[in-house]
């Protein structure tokens, strides 16, 4: 068991932010909104503070964190950038998106961080109030998801407390997370970049601006791919069934776009979204998942999601959740 915290609530004030970047840099746990989902942060560059972020979460520390910067400046200390992350990181950030490089001479990120690897995941990003902090604290910030390993990730306040109250020293309100799905992960190592994780910026946007196609992480055969890509994550207790053409007896109903059957008004259910947008689906994702799983079914059926855009890392991730366990 992680040690027993009394985790405060920050509003996403100037004194709630000044607040959270206190705790932050005396070493404790402090949740907070990015644009893409809640981020459990803490001062990266201290062995002892990172340590509570993977007993909190109880996460393998094999698995290694991101390093959350104020912009590109601060960012070039921690890594080398060759020209495709500078291009990458210059037409993205801030924003959804990180960048896996390797580790500068001045790197300040801890071993524990970065799970002794010599590369670090880094990444900028562009919510106000994650902003805000990250230029308060003046350091590094370490965050991975605002949920306990394995589970679906934190789009809100109250889905971190669900998971996380009593583990961390405070989580800082800001609302509902716009984007809805991780960062879009990318390693620029040696040679061509390569997908590690399909995210809040679509793929096809990244070849644009590499002007190649994306080497898929695994599919050159050279390791190593991202140690947190297990198969089996953003996981419900409920079992799921994917590209279903309705819900069979009993089972939770997750809708995209105009429903093909009439619903049968006893079946629990929500769509991500009606009009079949995919950024709508994406912001949606994780709190439908927790809200149907909620009521306990035995079985939540997904309804097929286009593959464009969003819909890669939205399929990324359904995919995991339906993974056996
Ligand atoms: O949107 C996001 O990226 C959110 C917000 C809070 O910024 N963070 C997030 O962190 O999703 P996390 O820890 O849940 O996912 C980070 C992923 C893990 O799969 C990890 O294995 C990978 O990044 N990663 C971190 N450092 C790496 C490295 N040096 N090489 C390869 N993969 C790395
Ligand atoms: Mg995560």
């Amino acid at each position: 068991m992680p040690d027993q915290r009394v985790t405060q609530r920050l509003d996403d004030s100037e004194a709630g932010v000044a607040t959270g970047a206190a705790l932050l840099r005396a070493g404790k746990l402090v949740a907070l909104p990015t644009e893409t989902v809640y981020g459990l942060a803490a001062d990266a560059t201290s062995g002892t503070a990172v340590a509570g972020i993977y007993a909190a979460k109880e996460r393998p520390s094999f698995n290694p964190l991101i390093a959350h910067l104020p912009d590109l400046t601060a960012a070039r200390r921690q890594g080398l950038f060759d020209a495709n992350a500078l291009a990458l990181a210059r037409a993205f950030w801030p924003g959804p998106l990180t960048l896996v490089v390797p580790v500068s001479s001045g790197c300040s990120v801890s071993e524990l961080a970065r799970a002794g690897l010599a590369t670090v995941a880094l990444r900028v990003p562009s919510h106000p109030v994650a902003r805000a902090i990250l230029q308060a604290a003046g350091r590094p910030i370490a965050a991975p998801s605002a949920n306990r390993s394995g589970r679906v990730s934190a789009t809100s306040a109250a889905h971190v407390l669900a998971d996380l109250d009593g583990r961390i020293d405070a989580v800082l309100d800001g609302g509902p997370t716009k984007v809805g799905v991780e960062s879009t992960i990318v390693a620029c190592l040696d040679g061509a970049p390569r997908l590690l994780r399909p995210g809040g910026v679509p793929s096809a946007a990244i070849e644009g601006v590499i002007g190649r196609s994306l080497v898929l992480a695994g599919e050159s055969g050279a390791a190593p791919i991202s140690p947190g890509l297990l198969a089996s994550h953003y996981a419900p207790a409920a079992g799921v069934r994917l590209d279903a053409e309705g819900p069979r007896d009993g089972e939770a109903w997750l809708g995209f776009g105009p429903e093909p059957v009439t619903l049968s008004p006893a079946t629990l259910q929500l769509n991500l979204s009606p009009a079949g947008d995919l950024m709508e689906a994406a912001a949606n994702l994780f709190g439908y998942l927790r809200q149907l799983d909620m009521a306990a079914p035995a079985t939540i059926a997904v309804a097929a999601i286009p593959m464009h855009g969003l819909g890669e890392a939205i399929n990324d991730r359904l995919r995991r959740a339906a993974a056996p366990r």
